[in-house]
């Protein structure tokens, strides 16, 4: 389809350079499978799931199905004092995946609102049990939780925070877990677990009786796949546990497969008290995000409050709408029918082979993985962030969509993927980096 300049100038785009896009567009306008066809009608190999979004592949007919007969059935139905069946069976449906204890599910339209959400519910939880001083987040340097100002100031991406002020108050950062030693590391790295204690000199800082809740992505996703250092995670939980800390895991990315289980707290072995998730919740077909809470948070608020009172102030127009609770039961369906959080387990051992023969050309300085997740880091040239685009630029003209954050490239194919697509996305990379 001819599209002129004309046409695409009233669309701001997100996150992305308007005016070098517009003279030369990256379009797609079919997607099917583990593909998608651009608007020249050239084949692209999706090596990213879209934007970490289809686990499940493109173009899936029992979600095309479920959502159509939900709209014709009862399109939107309030969620304020109202509901429908379809928002109830999803949530069991999800804290049926969750790990123990974490029943309660709650509904957003995205990853920023699931993350905002989960920062009030922590303040709500504290308040409720007159620890209402409990005001300040711990978040994590090169940490990415959505562009809502809630999760800008948690985050830890400089880009994202420099233009637009200071954001929540009394907000601490932690260190990030990567490591020069830890280069080119398969899985996670033996050492850096000591970085944890970074929250425990904010809690000799400010003092734990200030601190609502610690926020971090189990996997690093959107810096690159920063995988955390065996026992990291564990000690987060101990000083949160010594603390009344609340911990809070942004699955958004690594939620519903991607590091071979239903979430990253189970490969890890680590229960958080509140888990924030989207994109795959609905194989990324309907906006929605969601976020699951430990029956105690739950409980304690829903206690605090008299009967006939609304519990917690807070909810969108479109948090369990219909379309999105009926594609994430088809979604969840096709991940359980198709065994997918398996097949992502299995494919995961070809990445991990596929990524790592990467390590030697000469622009590739370090790569990782987890799971069906990974990141290889580019030698900046002139500005940081200019070779990268670079990339991602040649990488599309070959055939390959693979997300670039700065100079890190990061690769997180649909689990429906052929291990002959998993050694495409290799070799594609391979050719492109090679040729720097
Ligand atoms: C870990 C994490 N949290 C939150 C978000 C924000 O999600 P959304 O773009 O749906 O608002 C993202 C998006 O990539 C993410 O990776």
């Amino acid at each position: 389809m001819a599209t002129t300049v004309n046409t695409l100038e009233h669309h701001w785009m997100p996150f992305t350079s308007n005016r070098d896009f517009k003279s030369n567009p990256r379009l797609f306008s079919k997607a099917e499978g583990t593909y998608y066809w651009t608007h020249r009608g050239d084949k692209v190999l999706d090596g990213v799931s879209g934007l970490f979004c289809v686990p499940a592949g493109h173009g899936r007919r029992e979600i095309v199905e479920a959502v159509s007969r939900q709209l014709a059935e009862c399109d939107y139905a309030p969620s304020f004092q109202f509901g429908h069946m379809p928002a109830f069976e999803f949530a069991r449906q999800v804290a049926e995946l969750c790990p123990d204890g974490i029943d309660h599910v709650f509904f957003t339209c995205s990853g920023s609102e699931s993350v905002d959400t989960a920062l009030k519910i922590s303040l709500a939880y504290h308040r409720a049990r007159f620890q209402g001083q409990r005001i300040r987040f711990v978040g994590r340097e090169r940490g990415y939780h959505g562009m809502n100002f809630g999760g800008v100031s948690v985050g830890g991406m400089t880009r994202n925070r420099e233009a637009f002020g200071p954001g929540l108050p009394g907000v601490v950062h932690m260190r990030h877990t990567w490591s020069p030693d830890a280069r080119f590391t398969k899985g996670q790295p033996e050492k850096g677990a000591e970085l944890a204690d970074d929250l425990k000199r904010a809690v000799d800082l400010c003092g734990a009786e200030t601190i609502a809740a610690c926020i971090v992505e189990p996997i690093a996703g959107s810096t690159g796949a920063l995988i955390p250092p065996k026992g990291y995670l564990q000690r987060l939980r101990e000083i949160c546990d010594k603390h009344d800390i609340l911990l809070i895991f942004d699955e958004v990315i690594t939620g519903f497969g991607r590091t071979g289980k239903p979430f990253a707290a189970h490969s890890f072995g680590v229960t958080p008290d509140i888990m924030t998730m989207a994109k795959a919740l609905t194989n990324g077909n309907i906006p929605m995000g969601a976020v699951a809470v430990h029956d105690d948070v739950y409980e304690t608020i829903m206690r605090a409050a008299p009967e006939h009172a609304v519990e917690f102030f807070h909810g969108y127009t479109y948090s369990a709408n219909p379309a999105g609770c009926a594609a994430g039961l088809a979604a969840l369906e096709i991940y359980r029918k198709e065994a997918l959080f398996e097949s992502a387990a299995k494919l995961a051992v070809r990445l991990e082979e596929v990524m790592h023969a990467l390590k030697g050309i000469p622009v590739v300085t370090d790569v990782r993985n987890y799971g069906l997740l990974a990141g290889v880091d580019i030698a900046p040239h002139g500005k940081p962030g200019e070779r990268g685009y670079d990339v991602m630029k040649k990488l599309y003209e070959a055939g390959l969509l693979v997300k670039i954050t700065g100079d890190a490239a990061i690769v997180a194919p649909p689990f429906i993927m052929k291990e002959s697509e998993i050694e495409q996305i290799g070799s594609v990379m391979r050719k492109v980096l090679s040729a720097y």
